[in-house]
């Protein structure tokens, strides 16, 4: 059928356009009969118009109308008039006009849709994801769509401006760990072997820097076969760079610029730089965590030496053992009930720790402890001023490993100030965490594993601690928290062979294993690699937290479920006998009750 070409947007008629002649097409979201007039909201992505067919002047016009439902797709010629008086919505940029038609077009009928595409109503994720081309067509999420849109051409003009290079690498690929599992695909010339997909561009973009790119880009797609959350997905896309003969602060500079960029000019928000830093270990003590939210107090400090001589038990036990005693303060907690005190028990014990101890002072100033026996006025005077608290507010300590206490601490640090509100709104708090461990000591595995990726190099004033005490070793990587979200990570490479053997010694990869799996990487550094550093943000993250967004799946156009499911297209399915068998695959399935 010839349709009728539009002449302009929805979204983009006003008073000025009165007595244009104009075509209109789009997505019928509304039909409304008053009284033998005919509305139609007429949408498409830049807005929405109202379009009037009347039964008396285009009876032709009006009549095709009546057939109208939501969605059908339509084109409208008309004139363009203003709403009577009274009538007007100033809620809409549009909302002063109308248009009233003199034709219609019916370009495809529609199926009543699974659910309304008008606003925000509470539909449930499963059926927004089968239908997510719907799903998309809503307002909301259309300005999704555009926000990144916007957020990646802001990325490209600012890192092209400062002399980055956008270069492409390959999706199959060989390993590049970054600590999850990877997604493989068999090779059909080649028997027996697989493909990796990529955890990152990681080990390419260190090779370009031997290439000579000097300054590389990329917006890039990874694939990670790990565990789901809100803020992880099986996909997701990175903003990459790499630089050569750089030091960190080269990396901070660049990247606090292009945040700030970004967010002026897609937010319209001005961001203050540079961005604050904290070393590692005093995230950990303050915050409890490695990625701190700092749009609140709430701030955690440790009592040890405050209860170095105490007679209580479970403080004198932790103590013995080396473990450590870490508390936070909750302003107006006194008032916290005893089924309160055992939810916050419980959940500190879901966190790893034994328990929870607590003290309520009261506005009186007498206080209320289980540990009540063992607190003096000398000790329970250096709790509050250490804490900087005082009647009317509660205590709450962990006597734990430092770990477990500090996770714990953080833990309850952020679920009390989410349950208290008071976390404040369209505050963005960035921080650089600093002084990173090189490497980890696995229990389990009883060796070292690497604490950012196994390409990170030492700081250069512990290059000698390397060969002594490996755990004591920072590494000169970098992390960019937002508002309590790691939102990126980096670091300076390794570019000396030597270095790099040494580091895959340490993760107890042995030199036939290290030349299997990263010989290209080894060979390469000894042609003359040059200095080199990088990061990456997580593209999704940070448009989720610029957007306020409590997902990142709302960023991404055909996200996957937590249980990595495509419910848009049915993926992972089963393929074809032939197809596994051209792959010289056979299937070892688990029986289904185990699937
Ligand atoms: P890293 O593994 O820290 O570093 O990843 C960088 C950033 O990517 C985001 N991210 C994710 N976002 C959504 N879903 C996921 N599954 C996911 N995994 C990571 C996070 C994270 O901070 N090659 C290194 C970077 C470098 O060293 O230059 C890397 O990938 O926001």
């Amino acid at each position: 059928m010839e349709f009728w070409k539009r002449t302009h947007m929805c979204g983009e008629l006003r008073l000025s356009d009165q007595g244009r002649e104009v075509v209109l097409s789009g997505w019928v979201r509304r039909r409304r009969d008053h009284g033998g007039v005919i509305f139609i909201d007429l949408s498409d992505r830049e807005g929405l118009t109202q379009v009037v067919f009347n039964p008396q002047t285009e009876a032709e016009a009006h009549a095709a109308a009546s057939s109208l439902r939501g969605e059908f797709v339509v084109a409208v010629k008309g004139s363009v008039r203003p709403r009577p008086a009274g009538t007007e919505n100033p809620d809409l940029p549009t909302g002063e006009i109308e248009v009233a038609a003199s034709g219609l077009q019916v370009l495809n009928p529609s199926q009543p849709p699974p659910f309304s595409l008008e606003d925000d109503g509470d539909v449930q994720e499963e059926v927004r994801l089968s239908h997510r081309y719907l799903d998309l067509r809503r307002p909301r999420m259309l300005a999704n769509l555009k926000f990144r849109h916007e957020v990646t051409q802001a990325v490209r003009a600012y890192l092209a401006g400062l002399g980055f290079w956008e270069v492409e690498t390959p999706l199959l690929t060989k390993s590049t760990p970054e600590g999850a599992r990877d997604y493989l695909v068999p090779s059909r010339v080649h028997p027996g072997q697989f493909y990796a997909l990529p955890q990152s561009p990681q080990l390419f973009k260190q090779m370009l820097m031997v290439s000579g790119v000097d300054k590389y880009f990329q917006i890039a797609r990874c694939l990670r076969d790990e565990d789901l959350r809100a803020d992880r997905q099986p996909e997701h896309t990175q903003i990459d760079c790499e630089m050569s003969f750089v030091v960190p602060e080269d990396i901070y500079r660049v990247i606090e610029g292009l945040v700030a960029e970004v967010f002026s000019r897609v937010l319209g928000k001005e961001i203050k730089i540079p961005f604050r830093r904290m070393p590692y270990s005093e995230a950990m003590l303050r915050y409890g965590s490695d990625k701190p939210d700092l749009r609140f107090g709430l701030e955690i400090r440790d009592l040890s030496e405050v209860f170095r001589e105490t007679e209580f038990g479970v403080f004198r036990q932790s103590l013995d053992s080396g473990g450590v005693i870490r508390a936070l303060a909750v302003p107006g907690g006194a008032s916290f009930s005893l089924k309160t005190m055992d939810e916050l028990t419980a959940y500190a014990q879901s966190c790893g720790a034994g328990g929870l101890l607590w003290i309520l002072l009261r506005e009186d100033g007498s206080f209320k402890s289980p540990m009540k026996k063992f607190l003096d006025q000398e000790v329970l005077a250096r709790v509050t001023r250490e804490l900087s608290c005082g009647p009317g507010d509660c205590v709450l300590m962990v006597a734990d490993r430092a770990k477990t206490a500090a996770e714990t601490t953080g833990r309850l640090r952020l679920k009390l100030a989410h349950d208290l509100k008071l976390v404040p709104k369209g505050v963005f708090e960035f921080l650089w965490v600093v002084d990173f461990p090189l490497l980890e000591f696995d229990e389990e595995a009883g060796r070292f594993t690497a604490v950012h990726h196994p390409f990170t190099s030492p700081s250069w004033a512990d290059l000698e601690l390397l060969e002594t005490d490996p755990g004591k070793v920072r590494a000169l990587a970098y992390d960019l928290v937002l508002n309590g979200t790691e939102m990126g990570g980096g670091s300076i490479r390794i570019h000396r062979r030597e270095v790099q053997e040494k580091m895959f010694g340490l993760l107890g990869i042995s030199p036939e294993e290290a030349r299997a799996r990263f010989g290209f990487l080894l060979d390469a550094l000894q042609y003359g690699a040059p200095p080199h550093g990088g990061i990456a943000l997580g593209l999704d993250r940070m448009l989720m937290l610029m957007g306020g967004l409590d997902s990142i799946r709302d960023v991404i156009t055909f996200p996957k479920t937590q249980r990595a499911i495509c419910l848009t297209t049915g993926s992972p399915s089963p393929v074809s006998p032939e197809q596994l068998q051209e792959l010289h695959i056979e299937l070892a399935l688990p029986p289904e009750k185990d699937r």
